[in-house]
């Protein structure tokens, strides 16, 4: 019998929940994860611009379609003049917030980034998130000094044995995102994570731990997207082996991705959350729309120059491919108010981060 959705709900529910099929019980899944959307962050959608800033990339992750690995990929790097063309561009869309992502791309020097932070700062009132991999303390210190308001890195599956198969170490270092979350944080920075759902390997019950931690880590934005596999990685091959009809394994569904989005919300409930690109991707029609019915309420528009697009390629067949920065904001516009929500003004900032603003600091309350 599943107890009624509540945030305090446990692992072993969660589990459940994420293997419940019957309809009338996802029914009333969707309906409780979109109640607590309201109540927790109301009815606005907020819209971030991602510029994808370069492709290359010195990390050999397993699932990821621009890994250092993948020879036959061509590598750009955006200029700083093409960059800034596209957060003025945020600014005429009505965006309140510019994403720069790029591969861990140190050809994307400390100062360089630095610079472009800052000039997009004096020129644009956007908040700006970078997203630019597991760089070294000194650069993600430089660039919240520089004005860098959010990071993001998601922490991709809380399975350490499977992460770390996911993810080689660089120069005899261990991958640990969780260390770099927490640095981030300690920097000031709002702080975004998030996972990858039916990575070959990954059971319910590694999902729902996944869901766990995000209620643990106090998170300002939980991205939630399937895996989807492209060819020129390690992971497509060795997925038959992993995978191997483990009836323990969670598939990588839209519905399972809309399960976990859902469980998500009604965990953190005040969590910014985007309906994910990946989601749309294997659902053009209405994938985004029906993540912001069941738990979100964030979309990433693409920004990203169309010459380059193709280029960036994580997984195959993205959605939005081809649109234009203009035809992608209307788009993404047109279905959030087809389903009766409202483009939300301003930079979106997480109310996790606005409540943690204005709490007295510990330590001051007690007089230390
Ligand atoms: N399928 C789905 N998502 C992917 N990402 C990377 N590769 C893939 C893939 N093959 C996601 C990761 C990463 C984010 C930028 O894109 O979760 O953190
Ligand atoms: Fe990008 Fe529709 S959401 S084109």
């Amino acid at each position: 019998m599943l107890r009624p959705l509540h945030n305090s709900i446990s692992r072993e529910e969660i589990a459940q929940w994420l293997k419940d099929e019957r309809p009338a019980n996802l029914d009333g899944l969707w309906r409780a994860a979109d109640e607590a959307r309201r109540v927790g962050v109301g009815v606005e959608v907020h819209l971030r611009g991602l510029v994808e800033l370069s492709n290359h990339c010195v990390r050999t992750c397993a699932y990821c379609g621009i890994n250092a690995g993948n020879r036959d990929l061509p590598r750009y790097r955006m200029t700083f003049g093409e960059i800034l063309e596209c957060a003025r561009e945020a600014v005429s869309l009505g965006y309140g917030t510019v994403v720069l992502q790029a591969g861990e791309d140190y050809g994307l020097e400390r100062d360089w980034v630095s610079s472009i932070v800052r000039r997009i700062k004096v020129d644009t009132p956007l908040a700006v998130t970078l997203s630019l991999g597991e760089r070294p303390q000194g650069d993600l210190a430089a660039w919240r000094d520089a004005g860098a308001d959010r990071y993001l890195l998601r922490f991709e599956t809380s399975n350490r044995a499977l992460y770390d198969v996911l993810h080689p170490g660089r120069r005899g270092v261990r991958s640990d995102r969780f260390a770099i979350l927490a640095a981030l944080r300690a920097l000031g920075y709002e702080v975004g994570s998030g996972v990858m759902v039916g990575i070959p390997g990954q059971t319910y019950d590694d999902l729902a731990r996944d869901v766990e931690v995000f209620r643990e880590i106090d998170l300002d934005m939980i991205g939630v997207g399937p895996y989807i596999p492209h060819p020129s990685t390690r992971l497509a091959q060795l997925a038959a082996q992993l995978h191997a009809d483990d009836r323990r394994h969670a598939p990588n569904t839209e519905e399972m991705t809309y399960k976990v989005i859902a469980l998500t919300r009604i965990v953190c409930p005040r969590a910014n959350i985007p309906s994910t690109t990946a989601l749309a991707t294997l659902n053009r029609t209405e994938g985004r729309e029906l993540g912001l019915q069941r738990g979100a309420n964030v979309i990433m528009p693409n920004l990203t120059p169309v010459k380059y697009r193709a280029l960036y390629e994580i997984y195959p067949a993205k959605a939005c491919l081809y649109e234009s920065a203009g035809d992608c904001g209307a788009c993404v516009t047109a279905r959030i108010t087809s389903i009766g929500r409202k483009v939300g003004g301003g930079r979106g900032d997480s109310p996790n981060s606005l409540a943690r603003r204005h709490a007295p600091a510990v330590g001051k309350e007690n007089g230390r």
